[in-house]
């Protein structure tokens, strides 16, 4: 091969001249190709342009309702549209009386996928009506102090310090507290002094995703501010939202705090909440759910908004591909099968043979009476909340408990207490589990009634 160079470009008349063996191979490939790229409608292509426009070419009649769809159920995204936003009046009545009546700093937390950053997007709404000054921070691992708090700073008009006057050349020129800031790294005392000169305005901090931030010292800043603040009936109020235990941490490493904090655990979704998901995408998209499909919805989201849009949004358009504008039971059961795909990729391959094994064993009912266990109480529970959820007896949830703990998908976590606490090895597993329970048994009446009670 000396002198062979990869990089050097062949004659065209050499390349012109396959030897026989690879024409026969190569020459149904070509002509492919070419009908291919003669076909405009070959590849797959994408329905709707970046403006949000129907595409005209491809596409079915249902090319609009697709479009609407996509708007209606956001399993990806939390919801920021007022008219698509579910239910939750109690939890937020509950935050902004705690803010408004109380001028308490609010922690809210709850597992991923509650709704907790749909609700912040809702709070902001309904603060920014009332004249306060909303701003909104989404921490990550290496969120700072100093960045965090500056960038904050940058959004409050030097207009409502009192040391300003409002016709004073800086507040004319639309300076910001940030502007009044050192160079040197911001320290939560004097993030907290500044904020002790506010007038004529309120102004609320949202942290979401707090439990993201990886430092410590972020965290602990954050507390001192949080107590800095209190301690000047300042105008200055923090919301923190996150996944539960790092919040209740922040809020024990600094007991002094806790009487300044209201902490709330945002609760599953009611029935009546989960219905109102799929009567709000019903609307936007002008699809309608059967009676029936609509309480499997409910069935299988358990209280979850994030379930509950991921499977109307697949039920939705299992329903378009079969060429109804009506959503069946049997499309909520190929959701199920769509979002099992999903998930799938996210837990490991081991674990999922094992679930697959039990259920092709017929330990079906010992896995569906634990995931519901596990679902109702943030991942972390005991026979007592499975005997709850199941409506079963004693003996019949240690069955259950037992035959996870012998294939060791469940570890024990330490509790106060006598009663024996669990949690799925993997987080995503009691998700999975449910998915699979449901495309099992949904559409089917009878296996249902058996196990579901
Ligand atoms: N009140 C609600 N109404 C309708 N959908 C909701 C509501 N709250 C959350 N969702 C949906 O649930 C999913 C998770 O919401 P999100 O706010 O991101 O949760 P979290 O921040 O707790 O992880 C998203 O798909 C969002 O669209
Ligand atoms: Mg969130």
């Amino acid at each position: 091969m000396a002198g062979w160079n990869p990089f050097k470009r062949k004659s065209p008349a050499k390349a012109a001249r396959p030897d026989a063996t690879t024409s026969a191979v190569v020459k149904p490939l070509i002509r492919e190709a070419h009908r291919r790229g003669a076909e405009l409608g070959g590849l797959p292509r994408f329905n709707t342009t970046a403006s949000d426009q129907v595409s005209s070419r491809g596409g079915d009649r249902f090319s609009l309702v697709r479009a609407k769809l996509r708007h209606a159920f956001t399993p990806s995204q939390p919801v920021a549209d007022r008219r698509l936003f579910a239910g939750r009046d109690e939890v937020l009545k509950t935050i902004i009386r705690s803010i408004e009546d109380q001028r308490l700093h609010v922690v809210l937390y709850g597992e991923r996928g509650i709704g907790k950053t749909s609700l912040m997007h809702v709070l902001t709404q309904a603060a920014t009506e009332a004249r306060y000054i909303v701003v909104y921070t989404s921490c990550g691992a290496n969120s700072t102090f100093d960045e965090t708090f500056r960038a904050a700073a940058e959004q409050i008009p030097l207009l409502f310090h009192s040391g300003f006057s409002p016709t004073a050349t800086e507040t004319e020129k639309g300076s910001t507290l940030a502007d009044l800031l050192p160079s040197e790294p911001l320290t939560p005392r004097k993030f907290g002094d500044l904020c002790a000169k506010l007038t004529g305005t309120r102004v609320l901090i949202i942290l979401d995703e707090f439990d993201r931030a990886e430092s410590g010292s972020f965290r602990r800043d954050v507390a001192e501010l949080i107590k800095n603040l209190s301690d000047r009936l300042g105008r200055v109020q923090l919301v923190l939202a996150g996944v539960a235990a790092d919040l209740t941490e922040l809020v024990e490493h600094i007991p002094s705090i806790r009487r300044n904090i209201f902490a709330l655990r945002v609760p599953k979704m009611s029935e009546t909440e989960v219905l109102q998901i799929v009567a709000n995408g019903e609307r936007e998209a002008d699809l309608k759910f059967d009676t029936q499909a609509a309480a499997f919805v409910v069935e299988v989201a358990r209280g979850s908004p994030y379930i509950a849009n991921l499977i109307c949004h697949h039920a939705g358009h299992a329903a378009l591909d079969q060429g109804r504008s009506t959503v069946l039971p049997s499309d909520v059961a190929t959701a199920a099968d769509r979002a099992i795909l999903e998930f799938q990729g996210r837990i490991p391959t081991p674990a999922q043979i094992q679930v697959r094994r039990l259920f092709d064993q017929g330990r079906q009912d010992a896995l569906a009476m634990t995931a519901r266990g596990a679902l109702a109480s943030d991942g972390v529970f005991g026979a007592p909340e499975i005997e709850a959820t199941n409506g079963v007896i004693g003996k019949k949830a240690q069955d259950a408990l037992d035959v996870l703990l012998g294939e060791r998908l469940l570890r024990e976590v330490p509790a106060e207490g006598p009663i024996l606490r669990y949690a799925f090895v993997e987080e995503g597993l009691p998700t999975l589990i449910w998915m699979m329970w449901a495309q099992r048994n949904l559409n089917q009446p009878t296996t249902r009634a058996a196990t579901a009670s």
